[in-house]
């Protein structure tokens, strides 16, 4: 028996086999949940997220091509969802963006108007716009989780602009959190370590972020994405029935060290 059986649910942000989803996805699965899926536009895009889903087991997935950016593209996605499974269970969340010329150490300054409002559009505010929707679909409550760095709490030298925008994340889910409780949706999110996917190599000094960690979290090492997977399983099951408007690390520790 799975703790996820039963339930059905959106995963956005499967890029390849590396991405954060992917490991989170592969785990719900793994629990008995149905997962729908979505890619950026594009043929490439589409075949490379679905040679993922189908490493994970799924040949013929939900799989549905999506700008979050687009409010058009977003309410053709969750008209799909609506006719295709009526209602859902849970929404991941596993979306950013940001320009990585402003993602060099020392240029958060130099950050451009239009540069710093892309980050803050689709790493932030995509969460409430998905959220909205998704929460229509949840008629008997639901579980929403989206993926932040330590980044928005302290100053990492080259996460610049996305820490802003994690920052501006982390707040949206506490507000959707509030609003979304009376519906009984939960809204939590999940505060992950460094983990090499196609994103985090846009961040400058990445990898000094990696030995960092190694060194100094209680763990002594690196986390990897089924670390991140299974506090999704728990954040999307009914175990975690009473917690909402939270931010779980799953950081090795690192965040309770001071030196
Ligand atoms: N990798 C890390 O070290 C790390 C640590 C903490 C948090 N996170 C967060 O985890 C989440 C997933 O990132 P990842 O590390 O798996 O990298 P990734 O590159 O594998 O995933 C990022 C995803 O965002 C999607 N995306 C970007 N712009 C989009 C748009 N306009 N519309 C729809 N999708 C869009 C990409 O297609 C991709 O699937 C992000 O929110 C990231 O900030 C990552």
């Amino acid at each position: 028996m799975g703790l996820l059986d039963g339930k059905k649910g959106l995963v956005v942000g499967i890029a390849n086999e590396r991405s954060i989803a992917w490991s989170i996805a592969k785990e719900l699965i793994e629990q008995g949940a149905t997962c729908a899926f979505t890619h950026l536009p594009g043929e490439k895009m589409q075949r490379r997220a679905a040679k993922a889903i189908e490493a994970i087991g799924v040949s013929d997935p939900w799989l549905e091509p999506l700008d979050a950016g687009s409010d058009e593209d977003l309410d053709t996605v969750f008209a799909k969802l609506k006719a295709d499974f009526d209602a859902i269970d849970f929404l991941v969340h596993s979306i950013a963006f940001a320009d990585r010329e402003y993602l060099k150490i020392g240029n958060f300054t130099q950050t451009p108007r239009a540069v710093f409002t892309q980050a803050l559009d689709i790493s932030a505010y995509t969460l409430v716009a998905m959220s909205r929707r998704a929460a229509e679909l949840m008629p008997g409550g639901g579980s929403v989780i989206a993926l932040t760095y330590y980044g928005a709490e302290k100053v990492v030298p080259g996460y610049n602009v996305m820490g802003v925008a994690k920052a501006a994340l982390e707040a949206c889910s506490r507000y959707l959190a509030f609003e979304l409780g009376e519906k009984g949706v939960r809204v939590n999110t999940i505060s992950a370590g460094p983990v090499k996917t196609l994103s985090a190599m846009a961040v400058g000094g990445i990898d000094d972020m990696f030995d960092h960690v190694e060194r100094k979290a209680p763990l002594r090492r690196n986390i990897e994405g089924p670390d991140v997977g299974r506090t999704a399983v728990y954040l999307l099951s009914d175990l975690a029935s009473g917690v909402t408007g939270e931010n779980i690390f799953v950081d090795s520790g690192y965040n309770t060290v001071g030196l």
